[in-house]
């Protein structure tokens, strides 16, 4: 593994998204692609930050302003969304908001997109559960049959911890370390493997039980929620630097490495191992990015660095998309919701 290889892959990455900025002028690519094509959607899925951001990313290494000004374009559509409460019933603010309005004002100053994430902060604060003492993922606040957590939700918790650096509001931090403590109290099972969600008793708060959306099974661990846990964990640790954390993350980590398949490109559920069923080449790419902040946060030994490129290795020789292929998005072979039968063997996020 080398610089130049890394090079290449994200400038032919770079390319496939600039030749396809047209397919998704006024809008954004759905959740995951159809027949290797993102539809264009409105600001309305969960998704929506992740586009703007890689738009922020491709300024930010090759200063091409068609990179800037389309990203500049799609603040207004996330400040309107927030503003007229356009599907943000739901945890997912931080990534939404966070690739896409935080990474506006860090790299441009712009100080409209930090009041639009500020109300999207808000706005997930304001989904914290005292019974429980956990951000409720889904659905109205009180809902009887979204009363839980989930575990993609460690991800969302960076935008609390920026909203309290910048207004010095304590409750923002407040509502972030409980939501992580009660998190990591009840998704992470004896052998490491992970619930994708958590029910609580609203009466008392006290927990349930917990099931899956996306995986194979309640019981099984869901490849990307893995993942988000590994990311998730690591993302937290410089605002809770506690030994428990370290252990926890190394216990997910493992489990996860060890449940890969040879090629290191997961499939959609760690209950297989090899066979026929799709892969989820993005559970593995988010567990790279996972791995690696940790490094950078001195949270692991340096030893799990080379595992993390001994992955990103195989999603570059054998996942990521080439100018040549078919389709508009740039890792192959992801799986949104496998038993949902949504986005199987497409490209996603
Ligand atoms: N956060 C939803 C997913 O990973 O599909």
């Amino acid at each position: 593994m080398n610089r130049e290889k890394v090079k290449h892959a994200f400038t032919a990455a770079q390319e496939i998204v600039k030749s396809h900025l047209k397919d998704f002028k006024g809008g954004f690519p759905a959740p995951a692609s159809e027949n290797q094509f993102y539809p264009k959607i409105e600001n309305i899925d969960w998704t929506a930050g992740f586009y703007t951001g890689m738009l922020w990313m491709f300024y930010e290494e090759s200063k091409d302003t068609i990179f800037r000004e389309t990203a500049q374009e799609h603040l207004k559509s996330f400040d309107n969304r927030i503003n007229k409460r356009i599907w943000v019933d739901h945890h997912d603010m931080g990534f939404i908001y966070s690739p896409s309005c935080v990474a506006a004002y860090k790299l441009t100053g712009n100080t409209k997109a930090k009041e639009t994430a500020l109300k999207a902060a808000s706005n997930l604060r304001s989904r914290f559960q005292e019974k429980g003492q956990f951000i409720q993922a889904w659905g109205m606040i009180g809902d009887t049959n979204e009363y839980r957590l989930i575990i993609d939700c460690l991800l969302n918790l960076p935008l609390l911890y920026w909203a309290f650096e910048e207004t010095k509001d304590i409750s923002y931090q407040e509502v972030a370390l409980a939501h992580l403590k009660t998190a990591l109290s009840v998704l992470i099972r004896d052998d490491f493997s992970t619930y994708h969600t958590y029910y609580f008793n609203q009466k008392d708060g006290s927990p349930a039980y917990g099931a899956t959306k996306q995986g194979y099974s309640d019981e099984s661990a869901w490849s990307r929620g893995q993942a988000w846990g590994i990311y998730g964990i690591a993302l937290n640790y410089p605002h809770y630097r506690k030994d428990s954390l370290k252990t926890t993350w190394k216990g997910v980590t493992d489990y996860f490495l060890a449940h890969l398949p040879k090629d290191l490109a997961a499939y959609w559920d760690l209950y297989f191992m090899e066979g026929d069923e799709p892969r989820d080449s993005s559970a593995s790419a988010i567990a790279v990015c996972g791995i690696l902040e940790a490094c950078r946060q001195k949270l692991c030994p340096e030893s799990y660095r080379q595992k993390a490129y001994a992955i990103l290795e195989s999603l570059i020789d054998h996942y990521a998309a080439k100018t040549e292929d078919v389709g508009n998005g740039v890792l192959k072979h992801s799986t949104y919701g496998r038993l949902l039968g949504e986005g199987i063997d497409e490209y996603c996020l």
